[in-house]
């Protein structure tokens, strides 16, 4: 999935401490600038035995900071200006030695002394030896800075430098960018709130190897599901078949069929205060299902009947509860009154519509929608579906705060 150009208008202060996975720091700031945000790189001596910090300097395309005592590369406090220029402090890797420093408010290099002036939003990024990750200390150590709201993104287990299994790998660069991209957009407006999100299609089945399905790929649900996280809310993602993995933070339901899908949302639904219908759950199923692989000579596949409509038994038990729902249309003129009209029937409160086709919507890396609700109309544009959903996520905040 190509990433979304998301980090425009966004610093990045980018500690590189002296872990020998220092080396895929260099793949997140590159991620990182290939998604719009400017990129500061302080090193520590450590790292730059590691790395040379040349490397960063080309990366990043900005100077690299490394030494408290240097020629300063412009006329200010240099640790204390890079701290207010930035939206958010990273450091990839976090060696146990730093991890150390920083809970204890040890300011004696550049990178700690600028972390201690840096009042934003942190987030590091653990690799070590598994002995040292297990350490009691570093764990008293890594609980002391998430009791002061620095974010861990906790290291992987498999084989590490040493050639030993355990914990304590830097996770991909991917994940670490995803992980700065959420943590970048992230704030408490949705704190408190738990939201149950419907994401890709359902298959229903014929027979043990035929069903019946759409093109749904679960971007959109999961990137909404990613987006309600970011804000704070807990959230439960009830999806079809697809091939993405959970957003960080978010529990997983998976099932096949729009019944399980029914059964799984009403089992969820009491427990939450919001629903985000994103799915595309398939109108019809086969009236029979043949445990056998049903021969071609038999003729017709049989009879259709309706699906249950999920939202719509959804909504009746709702209450007062805020529902969102997704109308998928290929002509976007009439769609539109159909929207409205399903927005009606179905008990939602507002409604997403969808303009789909061959190569549109369904599937694809970019999306656009209308979001309708009793007080108007708003069009978001086309873009990649995390800022759309970011977006869509935005208007509910409003709705929800008035
Ligand atoms: O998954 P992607 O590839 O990223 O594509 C995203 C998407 C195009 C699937 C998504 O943005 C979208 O439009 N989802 C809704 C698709 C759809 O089923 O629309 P609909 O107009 O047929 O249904 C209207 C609403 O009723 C939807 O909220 C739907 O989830 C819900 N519904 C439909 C049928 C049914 N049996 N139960 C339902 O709850």
């Amino acid at each position: 999935m190509q990433s979304p150009e998301d980090l425009q208008d966004k610093t990045v202060l980018f500690g590189v401490t002296g872990g020998i996975a220092a080396y895929k720091a260099v793949e997140v700031v590159s991620a990182l600038r290939r998604r719009g945000a400017e990129v500061m790189v302080v090193m520590t001596d450590a790292a730059s035995e590691l790395v040379s910090p040349l490397t960063f300097q080309t990366i990043s395309a900005n100077p690299v900071y490394t030494d408290m005592f240097a020629e300063p590369k412009q006329w200010n406090v240099e640790h204390i200006e890079l701290a207010q220029r930035a939206d958010l402090f990273a450091v990839v890797p976090a060696t146990a030695n730093i991890i150390a420093k920083i809970a204890c408010g040890i300011a004696d290099d550049f990178l700690s002394t600028t972390w201690l002036a840096f009042t934003g939003p942190r987030i590091i990024a653990p690799a070590m030896n598994a002995n040292m990750w297990d350490n009691p200390v570093t764990q008293r150590n890594l609980r002391c800075l998430t009791g002061l709201g620095c974010e861990v993104i906790e290291p992987d287990r498999g084989r590490l430098a040493s050639g030993a299994e355990g914990r304590g790998r830097l996770p991909e660069p991917g994940v670490i960018t995803e992980e700065i991209s959420s943590a970048l957009h992230g704030d408490c407006s949705l704190s408190g709130y738990r939201i149950l999100v419907t994401a890709g299609p359902t298959r229903e089945y014929f027979d043990p190897v035929r069903y019946l399905s759409n093109p749904s790929s679960g971007k959109m649900g999961y990137a909404l599901a990613r987006a309600a996280r970011e804000r704070g809310a807990g959230v439960h993602l009830v999806s079809g078949p697809t091939d993405l993995s959970a957003p960080r933070g978010v529990q997983l339901h998976r099932v096949t069929s729009a019944e399980e899908m029914l059964e799984r949302c009403r089992r969820l639904w009491p427990q939450t205060d919001a629903l985000f219908m994103c799915a595309a759950v398939c109108d019809y199923r086969p009236a029979r299902h043949s445990e056998q692989k049903i021969k071609k000579d038999e003729g017709q596949l049989g009879e259709m009947v309706r699906t249950p409509d999920i939202v719509t038994t959804l909504s009746e038990e709702s209450g007062k509860r805020f529902i969102l729902g997704f109308a998928a249309e290929t002509d976007e003129v009439a769609g539109t009154e159909r929207a409205v009209d399903k927005m009606r029937r179905k008990g939602m409160d507002m409604i997403a519509l969808n303009p789909v086709g061959e190569a549109r919507g369904f599937g694809m890396d970019a999306n656009r929608v209308v979001l309708i609700d009793d007080e108007g109309s708003e069009s978001l544009p086309e873009m990649h579906k995390l800022p759309l959903a970011r977006g869509i996520v935005d208007r509910v905040v409003r709705v929800l705060s008035v």
